[in-house]
């Protein structure tokens, strides 16, 4: 949720600690700061508000900050308001401190802390672990020796990053549940909470492992696990393909919705050879096959938009390979002591593979042991904890999504969970050939249906003026598009702040119905399938009671506009997969809308793009 980047440099390094901010401001962008050593002291600048009020800030006076070793942070606000004394770098003494996560226990080590004579100046929980690696440094005067100290004394998950005045060649960071890698440079090492932020200045990462602790100097990396010396490797990654420019378009939000055509090209082809329609290819997930050809029973575990791939999972699982398949929301399953039995596979969708629940819902179905578990993460970033924490990783490839509105990401999710539904149906003998013989056909069709359905842009822009003014909204959708009214409504509630609900049609009449007059716009998702005709009936359930219309329709469905009904076709595209198409013109409406309110569309108020605490 907050962002994490430092330096240790023979070079100034402030440009490179506010080019990281700015590369990392998708994680949390309510407050910002930075502070860097020099002449022997720590120069501090804090700024509510976007990076570039810190960009500003700093430019008044960029002499203070010239230094060779800094931390800098930009926050997501849990304990305190966004407010400059509750920013990060939080300082105690000569020793400042930036963070990620939640210090649980904060409110009993802080009475400690002012019994002793500490004095607080922000309401945040972070403000604790500068006092107490102050306080410890006091008895062992070494900076790592005291943070190694203060670590048992914190509950929760967190990272930091900590320098001190008197160890200006020492840069100390700590992974405890909130991801950190370091940027390995020649000359000068770096930290930060994803190597996005780093990529200006370095290629090669180093991961650390939950409960790291490392130092950081121009020359040299140690690393601590246990109080132990560890090694850990360096990944060189091609830089290239984690361009994150907004090139031409205006958002980044709509750069990921034009990227989804390739995006699921690259994603399909992890299991299909072009032009081959008769198989998978055979190194498809092919060192887990014994572990998939076991499998009775399927349980997906996401939150927000990867739960809404994982309900469309369960209609193909169930339908096409008739294996039972329950998903549920990471933060309702992780309390409620769920059932996980024998031989389940735990599919944890998750496009950061960060996100504190579901991490912690797949810990607790781990912990039960029940015999035959195998763990799946369906994840985006391939060194992410989640990726670590199971037994297989099945990639999307949708490249670095920083839109807080999750778009490529899921069309990605959904076109990966189909090539996992046929891979388990092949292996388990539970899908023939002629069914994948036809379903491998239709996804290869799927990139070009989607760069389709993109030239529908400019007919829903003018749908969207619709919607400027108006203040609920429903989406409806039966069967496989059910899921995808859910994932409208979030949409269009997270970047317009319009009251959205997702339903299923068939649940009208039993009580949203009521809401129906001709101010709440109603969106319908009616491709030409097995559920059409039950759905046309629904829609004349709202005409009928002056509600408005807006129709994705198939081309094939002969729907017609008229007076408050309006049609927008989709290309025809075969009802499995039509659920991967019918996202894209609910993400391009809830765009407009978006651009329409003047919202922040990628930075939405209140959301941060990788939600790393429950
Ligand atoms: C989607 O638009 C949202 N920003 C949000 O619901 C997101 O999908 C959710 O927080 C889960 O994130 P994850 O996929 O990284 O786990």
């Amino acid at each position: 949720m907050c962002g994490i980047v430092g330096a240790v440099a023979e070079r100034n390094i402030a440009n490179i600690l506010l080019e990281g901010l700015k590369r990392l401001e998708y994680r949390g962008y309510d407050s910002a700061g930075l502070t860097v050593i020099r002449d022997g002291e720590l120069h501090r600048e804090r700024q509510v508000g976007k990076v570039q009020a810190l960009v500003d800030a700093v430019a008044i006076n960029p002499e203070f900050f010239d230094g060779h070793i800094g931390i800098a942070h930009t926050r997501w606000a849990t304990h305190g308001e966004p407010a400059q004394r509750n920013a990060h770098p939080h300082v105690s003494g000569k020793i400042a401190v930036v963070h990620n996560g939640i210090v649980e226990n904060y409110a009993e080590l802080k009475e400690e802390l002012i019994a002793k004579g500490y004095e607080f100046t922000s309401q945040t929980d972070t403000e604790v672990v500068a006092h107490l690696i102050n306080d410890l440094y006091k008895d062992t005067p070494d900076l790592l020796e005291a943070v190694r100290a203060v670590i048992p004394l914190l509950h929760g998950a967190f990272a930091l990053g900590i320098v001190h005045v008197d160890s200006p060649e020492e840069l100390i960071t700590v992974r405890l549940g909130s991801p950190l890698v370091i940027g390995v440079g020649i000359g000068e090492n770096f930290i930060a909470s994803d190597q996005l932020a780093l990529l200006p200045v370095t290629n090669r990462f180093m991961y650390l492992e939950e409960g790291d602790i490392a130092k950081l100097t121009r020359n040299s990396i140690t690393i601590y696990a246990d109080g132990v010396e560890v090694s850990r490797k360096i990944h060189e990654i091609d830089a290239k393909q984690h361009n994150a420019d907004k090139g031409e378009f205006k958002h980044y939000m709509l750069k990921e919705i034009y990227e989804q055509p390739d995006a699921v090209a690259r994603t399909i082809e992890m299991a299909i050879d072009n032009g081959v329609t008769s198989k998978l290819r055979e190194d498809f997930l092919q060192r887990h096959e014994t572990q998939l050809a076991g499998i009775r029973n399927i349980q997906v575990i996401a939150c927000g938009t990867s739960y809404h791939a994982g309900m469309v999972a369960k209609y193909w699982f169930e339908n096409l390979t008739r294996l039972p398949c329950s998903v549920e929301v990471a933060s309702e399953f992780r309390y409620r002591n769920p059932v996980v039995v024998d031989n389940s596979l735990v599919i944890c969708i998750s496009q950061s593979g960060e996100t504190a629940d579901t991490l912690s819902a797949l810990r607790d179905t781990q912990k039960q042991t029940p015999v035959g578990l195998v763990s799946l993460a369906l994840c985006n970033v391939p060194t992410s904890s989640l990726v670590r924490e199971t037994d297989i990783f099945l990639p999307t490839l949708a490249g670095p999504e920083i839109g807080v509105a999750s778009t490529k990401a899921f069309t990605t999710q959904l076109a990966a969970l189909m090539l996992l539904v046929l891979k388990i149906g092949v292996t388990q003998s539970r899908i023939d050939n002629e069914r994948l013989t036809t379903l491998l056909g239709e996804l290869q069709k799927l990139p070009g249906q989607l760069f389709a359905s993109l030239h529908l842009d400019a007919a829903i822009k003018t749908m969207s003026e619709s919607f400027e003014d108006k203040k609920s909204c429903l989406f409806l959708g039966r069967g496989l598009q059910f899921p995808i009214a859910l994932e409208g409504a979030l949409k269009l509630k997270e970047i317009s702040y319009i009251h959205a609900e997702g339903y299923a049609a068939g649940e009208l009449k039993h009580g949203p119905l009521a809401l129906v007059d001709k101010d709440m716009p109603i969106v319908v998702l009616a491709p030409k399938d097995s559920m059409f005709d039950k759905l046309k009936a629904n829609m004349q359930e709202v005409h009928a009671r002056h509600g408005e219309l807006f129709i994705f329709a198939s081309e094939s469905s002969k729907m017609v506009a008229e007076d408050r009904m309006h049609v927008v076709y989709v290309p025809d595209v075969c009802e499995t997969l039509a659920p991967i198409v019918y996202s894209v013109p609910v993400q391009l409406l809830s765009y407009h809308v978006a651009v329409m309110r003047g919202t922040d569309v990628d930075q939405p108020r209140n959301l941060a793009k990788s939600v790393t605490v429950e």
